[in-house]
């Protein structure tokens, strides 16, 4: 907590030198004690340098996904309201899961540097290489309808979209559900898992795995990371910072019930409208024309007989 403090200081205090005796009087901790904590600091990456005259001055941070690198100035309504990060986790998923049965409020976020058994869906696994991607799980406990459940999919995935292409500036589409693709290429997936019975939802996870400065050989073969399709590395702490305001805005639209305008925007960064693919559905394969999606999430799929078929979930192969 004191270096948490100790940071607060040095980032509020910009580009100025602080003295290790302000610093002990406003912590009210002794100036060995300060000194210690500094040490630890650089030890996690910190950059301070120690002057003995002007004090401590803070040259650079990490780009770790902590707490508070990743609150500092984060400015959410609800999501990230909390943050829990780990080095190392087995599954975000899983310890969201967790908190939320215990009654945690909605927004918190679980966020990981590594996940020793990150979960894909359909029961796959997902890479989690260290300090490399951002693994990360938000709790939700929307008000809506069983049904309504894939708007939840739809505006995170818009949001991680978004986040790329504002961010990064590169040309991210979303494979329906729930797949973001640059240059054809998954470079982030979604595993949206939910608590409830009946037609009644206790909370929802969203859980997000984003490739972000890992090495293509790392991964999947036809997976692929925002440094690989960009060439240069992503800032992950203020990557994670902008999807999470991202996030933050698109879950209070959906609040206020405008899914349509969820469901408008993330018709515009499809990849599959259009197109012919076919879907592997409950286990039979169907093919056709992705003619649209509605307000719920379904993919309407134009058949050869001139019928319509609305598919609610699958895994999705284009034909042309
Ligand atoms: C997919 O199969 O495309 C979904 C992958 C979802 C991975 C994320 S990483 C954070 C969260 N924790 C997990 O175990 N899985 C999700």
């Amino acid at each position: 907590m004191l270096d948490d403090k100790i940071l607060n200081f040095f980032k509020k205090q910009k580009d100025n030198y602080l003295s290790g005796e302000e610093l002990s009087e406003a912590l009210d901790v002794s100036r060995t004690a300060v000194w210690k904590h500094i040490e630890k600091l650089r030890g996690e990456g910190y950059e301070i340098v120690a002057s003995p005259h002007l004090g401590y001055k803070l040259l650079s941070v990490p780009d770790r996904l902590t707490e508070i690198e990743l609150k500092w100035q984060l400015e959410t309504e609800v999501i990230g309201r909390k943050i829990y990060s780990y080095k190392e986790t087995d599954s975000t998923n899983d310890v969201a899961h967790n908190l939320a049965a215990s009654g945690e409020k909605e927004g918190s976020v679980v966020i990981a540097e590594h996940q020793s058994k990150g979960r894909g869906r359909l029961g796959r696994k997902w890479v989690s290489p260290r300090g490399k991607g951002a693994y990360l799980s938000v709790i939700l406990r929307p008000d809506i309808l069983l049904r309504e459940l894939s708007a939840v999919t739809l505006f995170t995935a818009l949001s991680v979209a978004k986040t790329i292409r504002e961010f990064v500036d590169l040309p991210a589409f979303i494979k329906w559900p729930n797949d973001i693709l640059v240059n054809k290429r998954k470079v982030c997936g979604i595993l949206t898992e939910l608590d409830g019975e009946a037609d009644k939802i206790n909370f929802v996870i969203a859980g997000i795995g984003i490739n972000i400065n890992t090495k293509r050989e790392l991964l999947p073969k036809d997976a692929s990371s925002l440094l690989a399709e960009k060439g240069e590395k992503v800032s992950r702490v203020e990557f994670v910072k902008s999807l999470l305001r991202n996030l933050d805005r698109y879950y209070r639209i959906f609040n206020k019930g405008k899914i349509n305008k969820i469901v408008e925007e993330y018709k515009k960064f499809s990849s599959v409208l259009d197109r012919m693919v076919q879907i592997n559905y409950h286990n039979r394969l169907i093919s056709g024309q992705a003619v649209n999606i509605d307000d719920e999430g379904a993919l309407i799929l134009r058949m050869d007989s001139g019928f319509n078929e609305r598919i609610l979930a699958g895994d999705i192969t284009m034909l042309r």
